[in-house]
């Protein structure tokens, strides 16, 4: 137990509130400092507060919420000690011999605070219970789960556990690996008041500083942990999800240079492209890794043993910009020696470098290709302007018909009902906009109208997503339930908030808007009542449920 408190600093590099006078130490100064350094400005401030102990200012700040996150984080916290501890008792020699035959060092094992998780399902939630933590509390974390016949058991079993560590030493989730073929080879928490996946990323906490302006992305856990242990400690990987817009935000803030070093599989390069297309937006360097013969970054490193290191220095250092990837990629499709397929090439060449976006970029490459290809570099470039003229052309043509769709509010992909219903749509998005701007308004439609009432199924997926955080007590403006929407429907809400005018009369408009929408229902033909029936129906049996619980 001693040993496993005096890693504590080092396994989750947290200092614990409970530590006695923590300010006076000048190292504690420097940790907090140095900490810091790397928020961005409003985790900063947050950080600070904390440490004075004044109230932490949380924007609308939400008491419930901020007390049930804190919980959270603490339970995780106590999970993590346990699994780790697990991992040295003699049933979790399995895990140990695992992860020891998966070449990781102690020191790796106890940096990562990795551990193992027992196969009896009792045993975490006995000891979180123990130490005052309430059952909604572990089911809240996703530490636990509720049987049929409704008692509580664990929800990793017999895995090997990682933890997942945010910037400011919380553990907030874990992923858990089984040792032999079942699937799900990963089982990760999902997402909770205290963790969202797609805005964090694996090893950040340590990445961020070791930075130095590149930070180098791959996919999975085992090859971050792999990388740092061969002293890449600029690795991090999302969590068991593709990569995000968030996560590339959050990834810029900390360099400017990103190598993607995902599998060299299929998937691998699929996934890559993504993250390219994701990642060129955010106006960071972009370079691509391959890992030569199907392997994966923690494979290739084991493989070559002592040299594993080298070797990967040496793919790092040769690894591309995105343009070569690209250019890369379309040649293996084509055999240069038939000219057909020559010409095909060159023209599609030419067409991709017309999409970079920086004119030295289309020369360089322009000139690169007229002579690995030995043709003219004017008949190249003449064919990459006449690309590039026709996509700006076409590109003012589709701008202009967005904001022509816009204004006819018809043709919206995100709620493909609204056409139709055009009267029904106009009063819903009305009262989704007045329950954001007006949360006393809305607090009085929530009472009166019930989700079925919503004739459309993307406004009434806002609008219970909406009910379902004020009924829980939270907030509920669009950053709030941001979460559970794509970034496309994100963007469809905020049109929906723009198109109603704030100084609106919330009250009186409500009281008309719920009118239509009574009206509308009575209108709806025999097809769309019984959608709207089935839907009633699926919230009854859902409510019986969780009655029965
Ligand atoms: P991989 O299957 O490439 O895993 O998935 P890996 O990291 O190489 O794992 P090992 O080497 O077999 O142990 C990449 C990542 O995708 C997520 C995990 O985050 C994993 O690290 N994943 C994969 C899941 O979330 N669930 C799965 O069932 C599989
Ligand atoms: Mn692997």
């Amino acid at each position: 137990m001693s040993a496993l408190k005096n890693r504590d600093g080092l396994l989750w590099g947290f200092v614990p509130s409970t530590t006695k006078n923590p300010r006076h130490s000048a190292y504690h100064q420097k940790t907090v400092i140095k900490r810091i350094e790397n928020l961005d400005y409003v985790d900063a401030v947050k950080l600070l507060a904390q440490r004075a102990g004044l109230a932490v200012p949380e924007g609308k700040s939400n008491d419930g919420l901020t007390r049930l996150r804190t919980r959270i984080y603490e339970a995780n916290r106590e999970a993590a000690k346990f699994y780790n501890k697990f991992l040295y008792t003699p049933q979790g020699k399995d895990g140990l011999d695992y992860l020891k035959g998966r070449h990781l060092t102690d020191k790796t094992i106890i940096h990562f605070g990795l551990g193992y998780s027992p196969k009896s399902r009792f045993e975490l939630v006995n000891c979180l219970k123990k130490k005052g933590f309430t059952e909604s509390e572990l089911i809240q974390a996703n530490l636990a789960n509720r049987s049929d016949k409704g008692y509580l058991f664990d929800r990793f079993s017999d895995r090997v556990m990682f933890p997942i560590i945010d910037l400011r030493g919380n553990v907030i989730a874990f992923g858990g690996r089984i040792m032999s073929d079942i699937k799900p080879k990963y089982l990760n928490t999902s997402d909770t008041p205290a963790f969202n996946k797609s805005r964090n990323l694996f090893a950040l906490q340590f990445a961020k500083n070791k930075a130095n302006g590149q930070l180098i992305l791959v996919e999975g856990y085992m090859d971050v942990i792999a990388l740092h242990q061969a002293g890449f400690e600029n690795a991090v990987a999302t969590l068991g999800t593709s990569l995000t817009n968030e996560q590339a935000t959050i990834i810029k803030r900390y360099c400017e240079e990103v190598v993607i070093c995902y599998d060299s599989d299929e998937a691998g390069q699929k996934a890559t492209s993504r993250a390219i297309s994701i990642l060129r937006p955010t106006g960071l360097r972009i370079r691509i890794l391959k890992v030569p013969s199907g392997k994966d970054p923690d494979e290739f490193i084991s493989s070559y043993g002592e040299q594993g290191p080298a070797r990967f220095r040496m793919l790092l250092e040769k690894s591309g910009n995105d343009a070569d990837y690209r250019l890369q990629n379309l040649r293996a499709k084509y055999d240069l020696d038939i000219t057909e397929q020559r010409v095909e090439f060159l023209t599609n060449a030419a067409k991709l470098i017309s999409t970079f976006e920086n004119s030295i970029e289309q020369d360089i490459y322009t000139a690169k290709l007229a002579e690995e290809l030995d043709v003219s570099k004017d008949a190249i470039s003449r064919q990459v302007q006449r690309f590039y003229k026709k996509k700006s052309r076409d590109e003012n043509i589709r701008v202009q018909r967005e904001i022509r769709d816009n204004l006819s509010a018809k043709n919206d992909r995100i709620n493909i009902e609204k056409a139709s219903n055009l009267r029904a749509a106009h009063a819903e998005e009305t009262l989704l906009a007045i329950i954001m701007y007006d949360p006393g308004a809305a607090m009085k439609i929530f009472k009166r109208l019930p989700p079925e009432k919503f004739v459309t199924s993307f406004n009434r997926k806002v609008y219970e997503t909406l009910k379902k955080h004020a009924d829980a007590g939270y907030d509920f403006t669009l950053t709030d339930i941001s979460g559970e929407f794509s970034n496309e429907e994100i963007s469809s809400i905020t049109r929906i908030l723009a198109s109603v005018p704030k100084e609106i009369n919330s009250d009186e408009a409500s009281d008309v808007c719920i009118r239509v929408l009574e009206e509308e229902a009575q209108k709806l033909t025999p097809e769309q009542k019984a959608n709207a029936d089935a839907q009633t129906l699926r919230e009854q049996i859902k409510k019986l449920k969780e009655k029965k619980k």
